[in-house]
């Protein structure tokens, strides 16, 4: 499936080297006011071809909102965003059409569907994401407006965590033709307690299935993640004062359910599966064949992953948040 989400709903289309990718959002609020301006300075955070350490791709990502916005406010109708391909060129993969790219989806996406479209990735291609990014930036003007905001960074690349030293890891595994990949963290501020369910539809569980489904994100941490199991439950637990917690090992989430503190979520990204190295695989009639991967390519995803870790959180928020409201106009005045 390719919709996402339940009461702020988000479908997106589109592959690498078709005419254009884009989102459909559904649920969106009324009344809310958005410019294309706005969701282009999110869609220009993730663009390829900002610098000389990301993809050379060129795309200008300009987005066209084609529905749901009157005047510059959301109509609460389904909202078509339109972003065009432009600098698909798809002769630097007809050498790829029948082999399989180690560590791609091209082996699994034959084995699932028996076709592919194997033009830079097709639909498995981060450029799937600017459709997310473009919706999430919708999903994030509307969580200003309730004061929650998302913001990700850079913790480590190559198990590097100075940040004087990213560049310096990235462009040493360029030169050799390889790639590395790095530790992102997303902290959301503002966020009321009451988010998310007990039970199936837990906050922690819907943001890590949120933000596994980008590429590249192999592992995921909330709170003191895989540090948990080192230490007790005397320093683990948050202890409580009437002012508030007292630490936040649980990263902002018990029970499946926000507790008003900061959200605190780590992503491992692996490094860019293509790379200019030959490698060994094979080709769709099983095959063995050596690949020397050409075209353009990130050197290091992380970087590019930053904005749309935030855009994949902010649906989840917003979502979670739209259906808490729905609930809590239900609660009896004055009950805690
Ligand atoms: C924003 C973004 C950009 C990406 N750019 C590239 C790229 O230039 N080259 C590449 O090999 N993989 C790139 N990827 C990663 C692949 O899409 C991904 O690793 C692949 O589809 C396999 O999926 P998996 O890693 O989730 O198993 C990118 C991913 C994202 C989210």
């Amino acid at each position: 499936m390719n919709t996402f989400g339940r009461s702020f709903r988000v479908t997106t289309f589109g592959e690498s080297h078709g005419p254009a990718i884009g989102a459909v959002v559904d649920g969106c609020p009324p009344g809310v006011e958005i410019l294309e301006s706005d969701i282009q300075q999110f869609l220009d955070r993730r663009k390829p071809g900002t610098s000389d350490l990301v993809t050379p791709r060129r795309e200008s990502d300009l987005v066209e909102i084609l529905s749901g916005v009157f005047e510059d406010r959301t109509l609460g109708t389904p909202i078509g965003l339109l972003i065009r391909n432009e600098s698909a060129k798809s002769s630097d993969y007809n050498h790829l059409r029948d082999v399989f790219r180690p560590g791609h989806a091209d082996r699994t996406f034959i084995e699932k569907y028996g076709i592919r479209d194997h033009r830079g990735g097709g639909r498995s291609s981060g450029r799937e994401t600017a459709g997310r990014v473009a919706a999430g930036a919708i999903a994030a003007i509307c969580l200003k407006k309730r004061g929650i905001s998302i913001a990700g960074k850079i913790l480590e690349i190559h198990g590097e965590s100075d940040p004087a030293l990213f560049e310096k890891e990235i462009r040493e595994a360029r030169e050799k033709g390889d790639s590395v990949g790095g530790i992102v963290s997303i902290t959301i501020s503002g966020c009321p307690s009451g988010l998310g369910d007990p039970v199936f539809r837990k906050l922690d569980a819907l943001l890590a299935g949120a933000l596994m489904g980008i590429g590249g994100v192999k592992g995921i941490e909330i709170g003191s993640g895989f540090s948990a199991p080192k230490m007790f439950g005397s320093e683990h637990n948050d202890p409580m004062s009437p002012e508030g917690y007292l630490s936040n090992n649980a990263g902002g989430i018990l029970g499946g359910i926000s507790n008003g503190q900061e959200i605190i979520i780590r992503l491992a990204i692996k490094p860019t599966p293509s790379i200019s190295i030959p490698q060994n695989t094979i080709d769709i009639s099983g095959n063995p064949r050596s690949i020397t991967i050409g075209g353009r390519h990130d050197p290091c995803i992380a970087l590019r992953i930053v904005p749309v870790a935030e855009a994949m959180a902010a649906l989840v928020i917003l979502d979670t948040l739209l259906e808490q409201e729905k609930f809590t106009a239900w609660r009896e005045p004055g009950s805690v």
